[in-house]
């Protein structure tokens, strides 16, 4: 049995989804481009950085352009992507998240974010999150990208504890796989058929807490 001292979370897709809004803002790009990005494409997004999404897109639509370009256009995304999380408010928080992160304070476990959103700030500050986190590991941050265990031990290192100790959440194949590597367990968040890799998956934390951790 794990002796768990922190809970380290991914943030898109296991705290808030902004999926959506990465996804309406990586569309209006690809209508630009002329070619159509659907939401079966914005899957092979999630968990990825801006960059990589960014070549995912050109490669879906057929396009190639040079670096200069690039940067315009991840620019580009970001402001419209930007201009729709400011609005957002803490009723986007996903159900059951901060009942969970009120329970993980009582309990005396200390709690990290592990994202690779360079807008990780903005999202917590909107979601009025930040006093839950002990440590805040995003984008900003690290160099190497999910499935590299690097977001995940300085979250770690930041908070003080072995890997060992550590859980983390994540809803993208690439994150649990960062887990792995980073020889910490991993819960799911999402569907058992996409995320079997995790040590347990769960839907959501709406009837989820500390107790049924421990199972892990
Ligand atoms: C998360 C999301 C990805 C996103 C990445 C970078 O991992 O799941 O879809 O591309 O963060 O986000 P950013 O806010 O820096 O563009
Ligand atoms: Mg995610």
């Amino acid at each position: 049995m794990t002796d768990i001292k922190a809970c380290i979370f991914d943030l898109d897709g296991v705290i808030v989804d902004t999926a959506k809004y990465h996804f309406i803002a990586w569309r209006e790009l690809a209508e630009e481009l002329r070619f159509e990005f659907t939401e079966e494409h914005n899957e092979r997004l999630k968990g990825v950085s801006r960059m990589t999404s960014l070549e995912i897109l050109l490669e879906v639509g057929g396009i190639t352009l040079d670096e200069e370009q690039k940067l315009k256009l991840a620019a580009q995304k970001n402001d419209r992507y930007v201009s729709y999380i400011e609005k957002m408010t803490p009723d986007e928080i996903l159900p059951g998240v901060v009942s969970f992160l009120n329970e993980l304070r009582l309990a005396g476990i200390k709690t990290a974010i592990g994202s690779a959103s360079k807008n990780t700030p903005l999202i917590l500050e909107r979601l009025k999150l930040e006093k839950f986190f002990d440590a805040v590991v995003d984008g900003n941050k690290v160099s190497e990208a999910k499935p590299n265990p690097e977001v995940f031990l300085k979250g770690a290192s930041e908070l003080g504890f072995e890997p060992k100790n550590c859980i983390v959440f994540e809803d993208a194949v690439a994150g649990v796989e960062a887990a792995h590597n980073a020889r910490m367990k991993c819960v799911g968040i999402g569907f058992p058929e996409v995320l079997g890799k995790a040590d347990m998956v769960i839907p959501g934390f709406q009837r989820f807490n500390l107790s049924k951790l421990k199972e892990i």
